[in-house]
């Protein structure tokens, strides 16, 4: 059982995709299948760290499977299921919770944010929600994990959980003949692109959030044309033109913002983009803005909305992604057990 480079990534299904999720993350997703062999998660263990409705959460996974290969993933190619399928994750994060350490996890900031000040009150699920994430990854020893830069802090504490899990259990891995110590790789976060950090349109130094709530804040996947225009045209920005070079940014968040999600949808670099509408007002980039994103997006939500109409064809790709992502993370755990000295049978 050797490590060959394989790639997990996942999406929480709270509400629907936006902008952020696709440019942050989703672009590479889609690239990646081309390259590697991928696993695209919809994270729904996650999703019940705070509290979802039961009829609302069912939806949610489908559309957000549904967005899924409405933006490009393909159920062929690559293994699409649901979290909650597979009981690799669950028992791997019980293992998880045994290796990481309190203190690693009292330094996370999104359980600081998410939790806010009444902290006693959040759940335990939010609490070890990282090592949750890092047993994603893991029990199919992944090694890239495509990401916005959000995730960074939960991909370090993912690489130190499977690090000290060698380290720890080190002679037991060698007597279950992994010859060099090593059973759990480190996985490596990918985080590029011109927007791996999109803002919320209404306040620049947010990002674009589903939990945001207000819907001019983001752009759904789901949004159609005259909805996407009206958001761009409604979006924040300054009185000043358009600068010219990249380094006119400063104290400009909404304009670099803005500018950044044009590259992204555009294919272009932002220095691109500002050769061609440097030293204009936003009206006119605004309209140009909005039609490159009805372009790219328009498509995306429509045919989300048409594979919603089946959800029994919707619940056979998670059925069949499910059942092949099992057979890659069994044997694993199943090494897992030997490893830390449980018996099975
Ligand atoms: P979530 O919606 O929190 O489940 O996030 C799913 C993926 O989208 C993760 O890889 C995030 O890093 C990425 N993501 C979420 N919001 C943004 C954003 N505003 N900008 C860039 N990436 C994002
Ligand atoms: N925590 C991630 C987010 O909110 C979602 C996620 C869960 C994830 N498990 C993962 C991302 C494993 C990458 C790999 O965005």
């Amino acid at each position: 059982m050797t490590i060959s480079p394989r790639v997990f990534s996942g999406m929480q299904p709270t509400g629907s995709l936006h902008l952020g999720n696709y440019l942050g993350a989703m672009v590479n997703w889609i690239k990646m299948q081309e390259t590697h062999e991928c696993i695209y998660c919809v994270v729904d263990l996650h999703a019940i760290t705070v509290w979802q409705d039961p009829a609302e959460l069912r939806t949610a996974i489908r559309q957000v499977t549904a967005a899924y290969i409405a933006a490009g993933l393909d159920p062929k190619k690559s293994i699409l299921f649901n979290q909650s399928q597979v009981s690799a994750h669950a028992e791997l994060a019980w293992v998880f919770n045994c290796v990481a350490r309190l203190g690693w996890l009292n330094r996370m900031t999104q359980f600081k944010e998410k939790a806010g000040k009444d902290r006693e009150q959040a759940s335990v699920g939010l609490y070890a929600y990282p090592n949750l994430m890092a047993a994603d990854i893991l029990a199919y020893r992944a090694t890239h994990v495509p990401v916005g830069e959000d995730q960074k802090q939960h991909l370090e504490l993912a690489r130190d959980i499977a690090q000290k899990f060698n380290n720890d259990f080190r002679e037991s891995i060698i007597a279950q003949g992994f010859a060099d110590g090593v059973f759990f790789p480190q996985p490596e976060p990918v985080i590029t692109g011109p927007a791996t950090r999109v803002m919320s349109l209404r306040d620049g130094t947010k990002k674009m959030s589903k939990s945001d709530p207000s819907d001019l804040s983001r752009i759904n996947l789901t949004d159609d044309a005259d909805t996407i225009a009206k958001k761009i045209q409604k979006a924040k920005t300054d009185a000043d033109p358009i600068p010219t070079e990249d380094g006119g940014f400063q104290g400009r968040p909404e304009a670099e913002n803005l500018v950044g999600i044009y590259a992204a949808l555009a294919d272009q670099t932002v220095e691109t983009v500002l050769k061609d509408f440097g030293g204009q007002q936003f009206s006119a980039f605004k309209k140009a803005l909005a039609e490159v994103a009805t372009d790219r997006l328009g498509r995306i939500g429509g045919e989300a909305r048409r594979l919603m109409a089946d959800s029994a064809a919707i619940d056979a790709v998670l059925a069949d992604g499910s059942a092949r992502a099992r057979t890659i993370a069994q044997p694993v755990i199943d090494h897992v057990k030997d490893i830390a000295g449980l018996i099975r049978s």
